[in-house]
Protein backbone atom coordinates (compact mmCIF):
# COMPACT_ATOMS: atom_id res chain seq x y z
CA UNK A 1 0.00 0.00 0.00
CA UNK A 2 1.20 3.46 -0.91
CA UNK A 3 0.19 7.00 -0.64
CA UNK A 4 1.57 10.20 -1.85
CA UNK A 5 1.09 13.69 -0.13
CA UNK A 6 1.66 16.94 -2.09
CA UNK A 7 3.27 19.50 -0.33
CA UNK A 8 2.66 18.74 2.85
CA UNK A 9 2.38 21.68 5.75
CA UNK A 10 3.61 21.77 9.53
CA UNK A 11 1.80 24.95 10.56
CA UNK A 12 3.28 25.18 13.79
CA UNK A 13 6.86 24.09 14.25
CA UNK A 14 10.23 25.04 16.89
CA UNK A 15 13.46 25.27 14.51
CA UNK A 16 15.46 26.92 17.22
CA UNK A 17 18.56 28.55 16.39
CA UNK A 18 22.60 27.84 16.09
CA UNK A 19 23.37 23.93 16.43
CA UNK A 20 20.08 22.74 17.15
CA UNK A 21 18.81 24.71 13.99
CA UNK A 22 20.98 22.63 11.79
CA UNK A 23 20.37 19.46 13.37
CA UNK A 24 16.23 19.80 13.66
CA UNK A 25 15.22 22.01 10.04
CA UNK A 26 16.79 19.70 7.08
CA UNK A 27 14.86 16.74 8.76
CA UNK A 28 11.15 19.12 8.33
CA UNK A 29 12.87 20.55 5.03
CA UNK A 30 13.11 17.05 3.49
CA UNK A 31 9.98 15.89 4.07
CA UNK A 32 7.56 19.08 4.10
CA UNK A 33 6.64 22.06 1.37
CA UNK A 34 6.84 24.53 4.47
CA UNK A 35 6.27 25.05 8.21
CA UNK A 36 4.93 27.94 9.85
CA UNK A 37 8.16 28.79 12.57
CA UNK A 38 7.89 30.14 16.03
CA UNK A 39 9.08 32.80 17.08
CA UNK A 40 10.24 31.95 20.83
CA UNK A 41 13.72 32.53 20.57
CA UNK A 42 15.65 34.22 23.20
CA UNK A 43 15.42 36.78 22.81
CA UNK A 44 12.21 36.12 20.91
CA UNK A 45 11.65 37.75 17.01
CA UNK A 46 9.95 41.04 17.55
CA UNK A 47 11.55 43.00 14.45
CA UNK A 48 11.86 43.14 10.87
CA UNK A 49 15.53 42.36 11.02
CA UNK A 50 15.01 39.36 13.34
CA UNK A 51 12.73 37.74 11.20
CA UNK A 52 15.13 38.44 8.46
CA UNK A 53 18.24 37.30 9.82
CA UNK A 54 15.87 34.29 11.50
CA UNK A 55 15.10 33.18 7.78
CA UNK A 56 18.60 33.50 6.85
CA UNK A 57 19.40 30.93 9.04
CA UNK A 58 16.86 28.52 8.26
CA UNK A 59 17.17 28.73 4.27
CA UNK A 60 20.99 28.45 4.96
CA UNK A 61 21.13 25.00 6.94
CA UNK A 62 17.93 23.35 4.86
CA UNK A 63 19.63 23.91 1.63
CA UNK A 64 16.41 23.11 0.12
CA UNK A 65 14.42 25.56 -2.31
CA UNK A 66 11.46 23.83 -1.80
CA UNK A 67 10.63 24.08 1.45
CA UNK A 68 9.51 27.72 2.58
CA UNK A 69 9.66 28.75 6.08
CA UNK A 70 6.65 31.04 6.53
CA UNK A 71 7.80 33.36 9.36
CA UNK A 72 5.90 34.74 12.83
CA UNK A 73 6.33 37.38 14.61
CA UNK A 74 6.40 37.40 18.53
CA UNK A 75 3.44 39.29 19.81
CA UNK A 76 3.96 42.10 21.83
CA UNK A 77 0.81 44.84 22.58
CA UNK A 78 2.26 47.98 21.86
CA UNK A 79 2.97 47.22 18.16
CA UNK A 80 1.44 49.56 16.00
CA UNK A 81 -0.01 50.10 12.35
CA UNK A 82 3.18 51.60 10.58
CA UNK A 83 4.99 49.19 12.44
CA UNK A 84 3.40 45.69 11.38
CA UNK A 85 2.81 47.73 8.07
CA UNK A 86 6.69 47.19 7.29
CA UNK A 87 6.65 43.99 8.08
CA UNK A 88 3.63 42.66 6.82
CA UNK A 89 5.30 40.56 3.74
CA UNK A 90 8.08 39.25 5.42
CA UNK A 91 5.40 37.21 8.04
CA UNK A 92 2.83 35.01 7.70
CA UNK A 93 1.19 35.01 11.06
CA UNK A 94 2.05 36.96 14.87
CA UNK A 95 2.26 34.40 17.48
CA UNK A 96 0.52 35.37 20.99
CA UNK A 97 2.03 33.64 23.81
CA UNK A 98 0.77 34.34 27.56
CA UNK A 99 3.61 35.16 29.89
CA UNK A 100 5.40 32.53 31.38
CA UNK A 101 3.36 29.85 30.06
CA UNK A 102 5.68 28.20 27.84
CA UNK A 103 9.15 27.60 26.75
CA UNK A 104 10.97 30.96 26.28
CA UNK A 105 7.57 33.23 26.96
CA UNK A 106 8.83 35.32 29.33
CA UNK A 107 7.92 38.23 27.12
CA UNK A 108 4.60 37.76 26.32
CA UNK A 109 1.17 39.40 27.39
CA UNK A 110 0.07 39.29 30.78
CA UNK A 111 -2.72 41.24 30.30
CA UNK A 112 -5.55 40.17 28.13
CA UNK A 113 -8.05 42.56 28.67
CA UNK A 114 -9.09 44.22 25.16
CA UNK A 115 -7.82 47.38 25.72
CA UNK A 116 -4.39 45.97 26.36
CA UNK A 117 -4.28 43.78 23.78
CA UNK A 118 -6.54 46.62 20.93
CA UNK A 119 -3.22 48.90 19.71
CA UNK A 120 -1.54 45.46 17.86
CA UNK A 121 -4.94 43.90 17.09
CA UNK A 122 -6.34 46.41 15.52
CA UNK A 123 -3.43 47.06 13.41
CA UNK A 124 -3.26 42.74 12.37
CA UNK A 125 -7.00 43.15 11.94
CA UNK A 126 -6.69 46.07 9.37
CA UNK A 127 -3.74 44.54 7.41
CA UNK A 128 -5.14 41.09 7.59
CA UNK A 129 -2.40 39.24 9.64
CA UNK A 130 -3.63 36.08 11.15
CA UNK A 131 -3.49 35.57 15.24
CA UNK A 132 -1.50 32.74 16.16
CA UNK A 133 -2.35 31.76 20.09
CA UNK A 134 -0.88 29.51 22.75
CA UNK A 135 -4.37 29.35 24.30
CA UNK A 136 -3.73 28.77 28.01
CA UNK A 137 -4.14 30.45 31.33
CA UNK A 138 -1.97 29.99 34.44
CA UNK A 139 -4.57 27.82 36.19
CA UNK A 140 -4.66 24.53 37.07
CA UNK A 141 -2.61 22.53 34.17
CA UNK A 142 -5.81 20.09 33.48
CA UNK A 143 -7.87 23.50 33.17
CA UNK A 144 -5.54 26.15 31.23
CA UNK A 145 -6.99 25.50 27.80
CA UNK A 146 -10.55 25.36 28.75
CA UNK A 147 -9.63 28.90 31.03
CA UNK A 148 -8.51 30.52 28.39
CA UNK A 149 -11.43 29.97 25.87
CA UNK A 150 -13.41 33.18 27.07
CA UNK A 151 -10.34 35.10 25.83
CA UNK A 152 -10.80 33.17 22.45
CA UNK A 153 -14.39 34.53 22.49
CA UNK A 154 -13.73 38.05 23.20
CA UNK A 155 -11.70 38.56 21.12
CA UNK A 156 -12.97 36.94 17.78
CA UNK A 157 -16.18 38.97 18.66
CA UNK A 158 -14.70 42.38 18.61
CA UNK A 159 -12.25 41.57 15.37
CA UNK A 160 -14.70 39.09 13.35
CA UNK A 161 -12.62 39.51 10.25
CA UNK A 162 -9.28 38.55 12.40
CA UNK A 163 -8.37 35.02 11.40
CA UNK A 164 -7.48 33.54 14.99
CA UNK A 165 -5.49 30.01 14.95
CA UNK A 166 -6.01 27.90 18.16
CA UNK A 167 -2.75 26.21 18.77
CA UNK A 168 -2.21 22.77 19.22
CA UNK A 169 -5.93 22.64 21.14
CA UNK A 170 -6.40 19.47 23.39
CA UNK A 171 -9.66 19.57 24.81
CA UNK A 172 -12.82 18.82 23.74
CA UNK A 173 -13.92 22.15 25.17
CA UNK A 174 -11.19 24.08 22.41
CA UNK A 175 -13.12 22.21 19.84
CA UNK A 176 -16.23 23.09 20.35
CA UNK A 177 -15.19 26.58 20.94
CA UNK A 178 -13.69 26.46 17.60
CA UNK A 179 -17.11 25.76 15.68
CA UNK A 180 -19.00 28.49 17.82
CA UNK A 181 -16.90 31.26 15.83
CA UNK A 182 -16.57 31.52 11.95
CA UNK A 183 -12.64 33.35 12.22
CA UNK A 184 -11.86 30.81 14.61
CA UNK A 185 -9.36 27.81 13.21
CA UNK A 186 -6.91 25.43 14.78
CA UNK A 187 -3.83 22.94 15.12
CA UNK A 188 -4.43 19.67 16.04
CA UNK A 189 -0.39 18.33 16.77
CA UNK A 190 0.38 14.83 16.21
CA UNK A 191 1.10 13.79 19.95
CA UNK A 192 -2.57 15.23 21.07
CA UNK A 193 -3.51 12.83 18.29
CA UNK A 194 -1.80 10.36 19.80
CA UNK A 195 -1.75 9.86 23.23
CA UNK A 196 -3.15 10.85 26.47
CA UNK A 197 -2.06 11.82 29.89
CA UNK A 198 -1.84 8.48 31.02
CA UNK A 199 0.70 7.95 28.23
CA UNK A 200 2.90 10.73 30.41
CA UNK A 201 2.67 10.10 33.49
CA UNK A 202 0.37 6.67 34.35
CA UNK A 203 3.10 4.53 34.59
CA UNK A 204 6.32 5.89 34.77
CA UNK A 205 7.28 9.12 33.67
CA UNK A 206 7.58 9.41 30.15
CA UNK A 207 9.99 13.20 29.99
CA UNK A 208 10.16 13.26 26.26
CA UNK A 209 5.83 12.94 26.16
CA UNK A 210 6.15 15.96 28.32
CA UNK A 211 4.47 19.08 26.46
CA UNK A 212 2.54 22.31 26.72
CA UNK A 213 -0.60 22.33 26.90
CA UNK A 214 -0.19 18.82 28.68
CA UNK A 215 -2.03 15.69 27.09
CA UNK A 216 -5.44 15.59 28.02
CA UNK A 217 -8.23 12.89 28.80
CA UNK A 218 -9.54 10.22 26.29
CA UNK A 219 -12.34 11.78 25.75
CA UNK A 220 -10.72 14.90 24.34
CA UNK A 221 -8.40 12.97 22.48
CA UNK A 222 -11.47 11.72 20.97
CA UNK A 223 -13.15 14.86 19.73
CA UNK A 224 -9.54 16.27 18.42
CA UNK A 225 -9.41 12.98 16.73
CA UNK A 226 -13.20 13.12 15.24
CA UNK A 227 -12.41 17.21 13.54
CA UNK A 228 -9.08 15.84 12.54
CA UNK A 229 -10.31 12.73 10.73
CA UNK A 230 -12.84 14.13 8.63
CA UNK A 231 -10.25 16.74 8.10
CA UNK A 232 -12.79 20.01 8.82
CA UNK A 233 -12.30 22.46 7.04
CA UNK A 234 -11.47 24.88 10.28
CA UNK A 235 -8.31 22.27 11.49
CA UNK A 236 -4.73 22.10 10.22
CA UNK A 237 -1.68 19.71 11.24
CA UNK A 238 0.46 21.70 13.30
CA UNK A 239 3.44 19.36 14.95
CA UNK A 240 4.65 21.81 17.57
CA UNK A 241 7.65 20.00 17.51
CA UNK A 242 9.63 21.23 19.85
CA UNK A 243 13.09 19.79 20.03
CA UNK A 244 15.12 19.86 23.39
CA UNK A 245 18.99 18.31 24.10
CA UNK A 246 18.46 14.69 25.90
CA UNK A 247 19.11 16.68 29.14
CA UNK A 248 17.21 19.23 29.37
CA UNK A 249 14.40 16.33 28.85
CA UNK A 250 16.01 13.69 30.93
CA UNK A 251 16.44 16.24 34.06
CA UNK A 252 14.44 16.57 37.50
CA UNK A 253 13.34 19.30 35.80
CA UNK A 254 11.98 18.23 32.42
CA UNK A 255 11.70 20.95 29.32
CA UNK A 256 8.37 20.87 27.55
CA UNK A 257 8.04 19.65 23.95
CA UNK A 258 8.02 16.39 21.96
CA UNK A 259 10.05 16.21 19.02
CA UNK A 260 8.40 14.70 16.32
CA UNK A 261 9.11 16.63 12.89
CA UNK A 262 10.64 13.47 11.39
CA UNK A 263 8.10 11.07 12.54
CA UNK A 264 5.29 12.73 12.05
CA UNK A 265 4.11 12.09 8.07
CA UNK A 266 4.89 8.26 9.11
CA UNK A 267 3.14 8.36 11.95
CA UNK A 268 -0.03 10.59 10.50
CA UNK A 269 -0.73 8.12 7.88
CA UNK A 270 -0.62 5.15 10.53
CA UNK A 271 -3.55 7.00 12.62
CA UNK A 272 -5.29 7.73 9.68
CA UNK A 273 -4.92 4.50 8.24
CA UNK A 274 -5.95 2.78 11.47
CA UNK A 275 -8.85 5.49 10.97
CA UNK A 276 -9.78 4.11 7.57
CA UNK A 277 -9.81 7.68 6.54
CA UNK A 278 -6.56 7.61 4.43
CA UNK A 279 -7.93 9.66 1.90
CA UNK A 280 -8.36 12.58 4.25
CA UNK A 281 -4.88 13.05 5.48
CA UNK A 282 -3.74 15.07 2.16
CA UNK A 283 -6.63 18.25 3.22
CA UNK A 284 -5.32 17.71 7.04
CA UNK A 285 -1.43 18.27 6.24
CA UNK A 286 -1.92 20.85 3.11
CA UNK A 287 -5.17 21.51 1.47
CA UNK A 288 -6.60 23.22 4.71
CA UNK A 289 -3.95 25.02 5.80
CA UNK A 290 -3.26 26.35 1.85
CA UNK A 291 -6.70 27.39 2.26
CA UNK A 292 -7.13 29.04 5.91
CA UNK A 293 -3.50 30.76 5.61
CA UNK A 294 -4.04 31.47 1.61
CA UNK A 295 -0.36 30.63 0.58
CA UNK A 296 0.89 28.04 -2.64
CA UNK A 297 3.43 26.02 -0.89
CA UNK A 298 6.27 24.42 -3.34
CA UNK A 299 5.67 21.78 -5.33
CA UNK A 300 6.72 18.48 -3.52
CA UNK A 301 5.21 15.23 -3.73
CA UNK A 302 6.10 12.64 -0.78
CA UNK A 303 5.40 9.11 -1.54
CA UNK A 304 5.24 7.44 1.41
CA UNK A 305 4.91 3.39 1.77
CA UNK A 306 3.48 0.44 4.32
CA UNK A 307 6.76 -0.88 5.34
CA UNK A 308 8.69 -0.89 8.37
CA UNK A 309 10.42 2.47 10.21
CA UNK A 310 12.60 1.83 12.70
CA UNK A 311 12.64 5.43 14.47
CA UNK A 312 16.10 6.46 15.21
CA UNK A 313 17.05 6.39 19.21
CA UNK A 314 17.90 9.83 18.75
CA UNK A 315 18.95 12.39 15.98
CA UNK A 316 22.00 13.78 17.66
CA UNK A 317 21.61 14.12 21.23
CA UNK A 318 17.61 14.85 20.40
CA UNK A 319 15.38 12.23 21.30
CA UNK A 320 11.74 12.03 18.79
CA UNK A 321 9.17 10.64 19.53
CA UNK A 322 8.50 6.61 18.99
CA UNK A 323 12.13 7.00 19.67
CA UNK A 324 13.70 2.68 18.93
CA UNK A 325 9.76 1.86 18.28
CA UNK A 326 8.69 0.56 14.72
CA UNK A 327 5.95 2.93 12.94
CA UNK A 328 3.67 0.86 9.66
CA UNK A 329 4.80 3.31 7.29
CA UNK A 330 8.08 5.11 5.85
CA UNK A 331 8.79 7.95 3.03
CA UNK A 332 9.97 6.37 0.47
CA UNK A 333 10.62 9.14 -1.53
CA UNK A 334 10.64 13.17 -2.28
CA UNK A 335 9.82 14.00 -5.38
O1 LIG B 1 5.67 21.80 24.79
C1 LIG B 1 5.89 22.88 24.27
N1 LIG B 1 7.12 23.22 23.87
N2 LIG B 1 4.88 23.74 24.12
C2 LIG B 1 5.06 24.99 23.69
O2 LIG B 1 4.12 25.72 23.60
C3 LIG B 1 6.42 25.48 23.39
C4 LIG B 1 7.33 24.37 23.07
C5 LIG B 1 8.78 24.78 23.07
O3 LIG B 1 9.11 25.83 22.50
O4 LIG B 1 9.60 24.03 23.60
ZN1 LIG C 1 4.69 25.52 19.98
Amino acid sequence: MQLTLSSPLDMHLHLRDGKMLEIVAPLSAKEFAGALVMPNLVPPVTSKEMVQSYKERILQVCKDDRFTPYMSLFFLPEYDYEFLQELKDTILAIKLYPAGITTNSEGGVDNFSLEALAPTLEAMNELGIPLCVHGETNGFVMDREAEFIPIYERIAKRFPELKIIMEHITTKEAVDALMRFENLYATITLHHLHITLDDVAGGLLRPHLFCKPIAKRPEDRMALRKVAFMAHEKVMFGSDSAPHPRDKKEAPGCAAGIFTAPVALSALAQIFEEAGVLENLQKFVSDNAQKIYNITPPKKEVRLVKEPFEVPASYADVVPMFAGQELKWRVESVL
